[in-house]
Order: C-alpha cells, then structure tokens, then sequence
C-alpha cells in the first residue's frame, strides 16, 4: 500500500504506507519535511498538505478542531488538510498530497 507525494519541488514519488498510521508519520518515516511539532495532536497546523483532488471527497471531513487549524496556515487552498488527521486505511491505496510551505 502507497501514498503519492508531490514534495516541494513538484516530485512525485510513491511512498510505502501501513494502515493505521497518521499520512504526516507516513511522510516523515520517509524523511521528508513535514512539519508535526504537535506529534499530531492537532494543535500547530505544520502538517498541512494539500490533497489531490480526486481523492479529497474520499477522505472524511475535517472536524471543528482540524477547520479551526487550518484556519492558521498561511495558503489555504480547497483541497487542504493536516496530514496528521488523515489516518491510513487500505481504501487510501493511492492517496496523493502535496507538500507546502508551511512557514
Ligand atoms: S502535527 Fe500538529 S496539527 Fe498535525
């Protein structure tokens, strides 16, 4: 199972992903800047990746804590979430984000 990562760069690539963890420990096990101070306690919004849209209607909604997170970034786009919300399942095979800069 895989999530695709377009990093700052714009360079896609397919990372390995294990059901159960958060999409931003998935990001950073692979070494990539992500952000997560918070340790995904939903509280610094320095996960935020944009989700591509053909997935974004397939993940569940953000709630009022994630909204109100999200509300703090610096470029919000439509698609936009905090990757430590987003928890891995298989029906996530394929999943793709896109790094931005969050500072
Ligand atoms: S890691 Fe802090 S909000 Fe996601």
């Amino acid at each position: 199972m895989r999530i695709v990562l377009v990093d700052q760069k714009g360079v896609e690539q397919a990372l390995e992903a294990a059901e159960g963890w958060r999409v931003m420990e998935i990001i950073r096990e692979h070494g990539f800047e992500v952000g997560g101070l918070c340790g995904g306690a939903c509280a610094c919004a320095t996960c935020h990746v944009e989700v591509h849209a053909e997935w974004a209607g397939k993940l569940h909604p953000a709630n009022d804590d994630e909204e109100a997170m999200l509300d703090e970034v610096p470029v919000l786009s439509p698609t936009s979430r905090l990757s430590c919300q987003i928890i891995y399942t298989e029906d996530l095979n394929g999943l793709a984000v896109k790094l931005v800069a969050n500072g």
